[in-house]
């Protein structure tokens, strides 16, 4: 059977503990946190929707149901404020709401990324799909252009390549401890086939400054591949030990994509987004 051509899916690994925000998410998911007056994860299915997709499976865990609440009615606040300016404020989730479905799935165990990635196997079937990290926050350049963001940008890129898509950025050297770094070769402007990819190198042991991002496009093959990768840095399931096997066997295309990224799961890059969307979209309004 030929998989579909284009990408309607998309997993958004919710799962993690967020210890660099506690005491905050000691009993509040990490994606809850709100970047001005809306919550990461919300920004991050605006991005999905942006892409097309209208399918959004959620892996959760334990202590992370405020974000199957968010997708759902609330019957009483609705009927407090309806009518008033106030109701205003829900049009934006209700408008995602509307526009897809939500399925959520627990993963049990916080054995890593790549097994959370493994635990939405049957929210997506045999079909290639897209993963967005809310606490990665992308917006779309700022250069007067219509460019969507980054997620729409991989799916384009999909759609020309069907293989897995990886987002990547230029950071410090001194950093590339915090991410999986690739190498490769340049086959257009800013876009790489990949042929190595390492988790959480030391500096000294980094191949490029080339970090992958939380945006993936990936066909169902990796399914495979995740089931059989062992545990790696800090003992988790590692995706990029998964994609290192695909780049090797199959192909891999990483891509410095047009926008900005905030990282949300640190505190300096969250202050860092809330002053820009406070600047940029709030006051703006
Ligand atoms: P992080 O490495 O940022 O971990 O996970 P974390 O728990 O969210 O945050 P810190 O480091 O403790 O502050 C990267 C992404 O993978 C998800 C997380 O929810 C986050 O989106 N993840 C990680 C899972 O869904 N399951 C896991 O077992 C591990």
């Amino acid at each position: 059977m030929s998989l579909p051509k284009t990408v309607k899916k998309c997993l958004f690994p919710v799962a993690g503990y967020g210890t660099r925000f506690l005491p905050a998410t000691k009993s509040m998911p990490k994606e809850m946190l709100p970047i001005v007056n809306k919550p990461l994860i919300q920004y991050a299915a605006e991005e999905a929707m942006e892409a097309g997709v209208t399918k959004m499976g959620f892996i959760t865990g334990r202590g992370k149901r405020a974000i199957a609440d968010y997708f759902d009615n609330n019957y009483e606040l609705e009927h407090e404020i309806a009518g008033s300016k106030k109701a205003e404020n829900l049009n934006d989730i209700n408008n995602v709401m509307d526009s897809g479905q939500f399925i959520f799935m627990r993963q049990r165990e916080m054995l890593g990324l790549g097994h959370a990635i493994l635990t939405g196997e049957p929210i997506i079937g045999n079909e290639p799909f897209a993963v967005i990290l809310a606490d990665d926050l992308c917006v779309a350049p700022r250069d007067g252009s219509d460019t969507p963001r980054a997620m729409a940008q991989l799916i384009e890129l999909y759609n020309q390549y069907q293989c897995c898509i990886v987002a990547i950025e230029e950071v410090p050297k001194s950093d590339t401890g915090s991410y999986g770094i690739i190498s490769g070769e340049e086959i257009e402007p800013g876009i790489y086939d990949v042929s190595d990819m390492i988790e959480k190198p030391k500096p000294e042991d980094a191949p490029t400054n080339m970090a992958i991002i939380g945006r993936y496009v990936l066909t169902p093959q990796i399914f495979d591949y995740l089931r059989q990768t062992k545990p790696g840095a800090n003992g988790e399931v590692q995706i990029t030990d998964a994609l290192k096997q695909v780049a090797r066997e199959e192909r891999v295309i990483a891509v410095k994509f047009a926008g900005q990224r905030f990282d949300c799961g640190s505190i300096p890059g969250f202050v860092e987004a809330t002053n820009y969307f406070y600047e940029h979209e709030f006051k703006a309004q």
